[in-house]
């Protein structure tokens, strides 16, 4: 059984006092005995306060990119290193608006996957096709080729430790999710290809997230799936009652 895994992504939002008090937030409503992993990721200046607001707690922290170099002279970037200084447990890798506006490849996405493993943090893995390429037919061909090239070479145990995040780039932000259906086929394709690269019990233990406009109102059909193991919250993540409800539908699920 895998574990449901909720992670917040808070985009480049929150200043240091509004991750206090949303953290804050999220710490007071979130049940103890929360049955699934729950990952606060911040923006960079907000990640010391926020593994301060929830330690000792069973929320985790983590950061929305990383650097694969583990220091130098790489102005503006931060290392997995200086990540784990700072409480982090997770990062996310390859978000489609990384790969949009920042011009981030598969293969700049499996370096810092690999970095991000060697150092000690789960990636959160992102991939996702674009309408165009839906309406193209061009879904397994786009995911398939995300997987294999930012998921190559990494060994069966690490694999393990890699939490995948299907985002249809159309669905995020959009209000318009996949249906649980359309989210399930890509989530059993996805699983497939994992085994395929490696084996099929590392694709049995990988967690595979759903992202793209989640909101309490959806999240407990999306997570009754077999192969959807959690959410890769946006908007809804901004706001604690929001998340927490999202927490509580995967509790359940
Ligand atoms: P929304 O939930 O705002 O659609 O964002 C999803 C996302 O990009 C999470 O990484």
């Amino acid at each position: 059984m895998r574990k449901k895994i909720i992670a917040g992504n808070w985009k480049m939002n929150k200043t240091v006092s509004e991750a206090e008090a949303l953290s804050a937030a999220i710490k007071r409503e979130l049940d103890t005995e929360a049955k699934v992993d729950v990952v606060l990721c911040p923006p960079f200046t907000a990640i010391s306060a926020v593994s301060q607001a929830v330690s000792g707690t069973q929320i985790a922290v983590g950061a929305q990119n990383m650097h694969f170099e583990p220091s130098g002279a790489y102005t503006g970037e931060i290392s997995a290193q200086m990540l784990r200084e700072q409480y982090c447990r997770y990062v996310i890798l390859g978000h489609s608006e990384r790969r949009q506006y920042f011009g981030e490849t598969d293969a700049g996405v499996n370096k810092k996957t690999v970095a991000a493993l060697a150092a000690g943090l789960k990636p959160i893995v992102c991939v996702g096709e674009t309408l165009e390429e839906r309406e193209a037919g061009k879904i397994e061909e786009v995911i398939t080729t995300q997987i294999n090239g930012s998921l190559a070479g990494i060994s069966e145990a690490d694999l393990k430790n890699v939490v995948v995040a299907y985002e249809p780039v159309w669905a995020i932000g959009t209000g318009k999710t996949a249906s649980p259906e359309q989210a399930q086929d890509v989530h059993a394709m996805i699983r497939g290809l994992i085994a395929s690269l490696c084996s099929q019990s590392a694709a049995d233990a990988v967690r595979i997230q759903y992202g793209g406009s989640m909101k309490p109102d959806n999240a407990a059909e999306l997570l009754s799936k077999p192969d959807i193991d959690g959410g890769l919250i946006g908007g809804a993540a901004l706001d604690a009652l929001s998340f927490i409800a999202i927490v509580k539908a995967a509790n359940e699920a």
